[in-house]
């Protein structure tokens, strides 16, 4: 079980993240829904480690660890594993040799294929293409999609999953989650809509950098879709999470 202990974020004396209380528990779908700019890919950063996002108080626990203090690559070892909502490209390495960490892991051919069919890449078109700037974003996420899968996390944070990605792509996304959970992990997606939250069985609604509310994907969708106005909550002191 992955578990956030009233953990806050600061930056230049201000709270990107407020007291975030929550608990992922093995093999279930989850996910964060919230407006653009309420904290989720800091969240995902803070869970994964990145740089410097780091707890200014509260603590992260994987599995009965304390992990706070550990680096990326420690986390990373443990079975976390993030999908940036942005890509980075790779120069010199062909999408093959991309998925497979430039041959440190060893994959089946064939499984490589069927993953890639699986984020919607025909693998013979896709396979020997350079990770550059020729892929456009969408094809970027989809084979960074395809790479979390290979390695089978233990809990896969994806970070807007369908950002640049076509209005298609929302079958395939419930697809990618649920080969992870097959594969006895755990799923957090991260959104800012409703579609995506309706794939999770529980829901976080992030407001201002706290949680304002969690539970059923659908009573929290429907909170969002009516009331969620832009985080006028965002001057409220000391929002507590409410029950919806
Ligand atoms: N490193 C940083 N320094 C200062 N402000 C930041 C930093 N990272 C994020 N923020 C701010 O925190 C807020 C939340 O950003 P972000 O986590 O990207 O939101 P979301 O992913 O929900 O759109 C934004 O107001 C953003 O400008
Ligand atoms: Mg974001």
């Amino acid at each position: 079980m992955l578990i956030l202990d009233n953990v806050s974020l600061n930056r230049n004396e201000k709270y990107i993240l407020k007291g975030i209380n929550a608990a992922f528990e093995p093999g279930k779908v989850y996910s964060i829904l919230g407006t653009n700019g309420a904290g989720k890919s800091s969240l995902a950063y803070l869970i994964m480690g990145i740089n410097d996002y780091r707890p200014s108080s509260g603590k992260i626990v994987l599995d009965g660890e304390d992990i706070t203090s550990l680096s990326v690559t420690e986390r990373a070892k443990r079975g976390l594993t993030l999908l940036w909502q942005e890509p980075v490209r790779f120069q010199g390495l062909t999408v093959e040799q991309y998925l497979t960490l430039g041959g440190k892991i060893k994959v089946p051919a064939d499984q490589i294929d069927s993953t890639l069919e699986l984020v919607g890449l025909l693998p013979e078109l896709y396979k020997s293409r350079m990770v550059d700037g020729l892929l456009s974003g969408g094809e970027r996420k989809r084979v960074e999609l395809a790479s979390i899968l290979l390695l089978k996390p233990k809990y896969a944070i994806l970070d807007e999953p369908d950002s640049g990605i076509d209005i298609m792509s929302l079958s395939m996304i419930e697809e990618v989650v649920q080969y992870i959970v097959k594969n006895g992990g755990t799923v957090i997606v991260i959104t800012h809509r409703e579609e995506i939250a309706k794939i999770s069985q529980e829901a976080y609604l992030l407001c201002s950098g706290s949680i304002f509310a969690h539970g059923l994907p659908s009573k929290i969708i429907e909170y969002y879709k009516n009331k969620c106005d832009g985080c006028s909550h965002a001057n409220i002191p000391s929002l507590g999470e409410v029950k919806i």
